[in-house]
């Protein structure tokens, strides 16, 4: 996610449970153009697997330079066929990509051929359902190895249901795992699509950025997931704008409106600390003693 999933993200997300992490898009050409894009956008670690990362382009040659420079360190690289802005369709990435299948095609072959990790494509569906279809058996005919598909086209806004229909052919024609995405806000919804799709997975974006614990089961964001967050942030050091936002998104359904204003007008890394150290308790030692006597536990079972 753009701005969100960044390495303490990630880390935190694992945590509870997720299975496969990815990076906000990064521009391909900028990112093999650019030793402070590198720098500035992809940041990992040991700890940070399997990172997928995931990047925009408008060809393969910009797409197949960015993956190299990078394979060393992921898991695997995605190619982002969903981004649905303007300026995005402008420069011919993202969703403009749903209607140029020869271009994909050609991006996914000259990435396979330069790199040793998987490469998968993170597609829309189209209005008629056919398109898909043949935009997937294409991807599938150079050696995509993997396809998660937004159950919406590119002009449907997120309000609007996923079409379910559309991720369950998505599977049916496809010879590699398919991950569905759109709509998933708790474990119940991911079993729902699942049942109703027969999918091998499935992705949440807006969910998991209001509770990061969603796979591991929780209903709403458990309070030890805020201070995990607040710890890896500051360790790892984030922005204070994307750190202030996780929080906002993290701690939304748990505040009262008044709290809530209070909180979200809050504009610096340490003003955020001391509120949610005075009204939450919030206190990273306690929380590191009791994941490593947690730890310990689990060992001695
Ligand atoms: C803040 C935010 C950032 C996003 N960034 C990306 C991105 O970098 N790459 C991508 O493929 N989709 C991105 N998306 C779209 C989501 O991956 C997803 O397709 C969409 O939100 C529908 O899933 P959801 O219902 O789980 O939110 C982003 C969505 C949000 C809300």
């Amino acid at each position: 996610m753009v701005r969100y999933s960044k390495l303490p993200f990630r880390e935190l997300v694992r945590r509870y449970n997720c299975d496969i992490v990815y990076t906000p898009m990064i521009l391909a050409n900028v990112f093999s153009a650019s030793n402070y894009a590198r720098d500035s956008e992809f940041s990992t670690n040991l700890l940070d697997d399997p990172v997928v990362i995931q990047f925009a382009a408008s060809n393969g040659v910009d797409l197949a330079n960015a993956a190299e420079l990078v394979s060393p360190y992921v898991s695997g690289i995605d190619i982002n066929c969903g981004c649905p802005q303007k300026w995005a369709i402008q420069e011919k990435i993202g969703s403009h990509l749903m209607s140029d299948p020869e271009t994909v095609r050609d991006m996914i072959r000259m990435t396979k051929a330069r790199v040793n990790v998987p490469c998968s494509i993170k597609i829309r569906i189209h209005k008629d359902l056919r398109e898909t279809e043949e935009f997937v058996k294409r991807a599938l005919s150079v050696g995509v190895d993997f396809i998660t598909v937004h159950g919406r086209t590119r002009r449907q806004k997120s309000t609007e249901p996923v079409n379910l229909e559309g991720m369950k052919l998505v599977k049916e024609v496809s010879t590699v795992p398919v991950i569905a995405n759109g709509d998933v806000f708790s474990v119940a919804d991911a079993n729902q699509i699942v049942e109703a799709t027969n999918v091998d997975g499935t992705m949440s974006a807006r969910g998991i950025l209001e509770n990061p614990a969603l796979f591991a089961g929780y209903d709403v964001t458990p309070w030890e997931c805020v201070e995990d967050y607040v710890d890896l942030a500051l360790s790892y050091g984030t922005n204070a704008f994307i750190f202030h936002h996780h929080l906002m998104f993290m701690l939304e359904k748990s505040m009262s409106n008044a709290e809530r204003r209070t909180f979200n007008s809050l504009t610096t890394t340490p003003a955020v600390i001391d509120y949610l150290e005075e009204y939450y308790g919030l206190d990273i030692v306690r929380r590191r003693v009791e994941r490593a006597e947690q730890k310990i536990k689990t060992f001695q079972l």
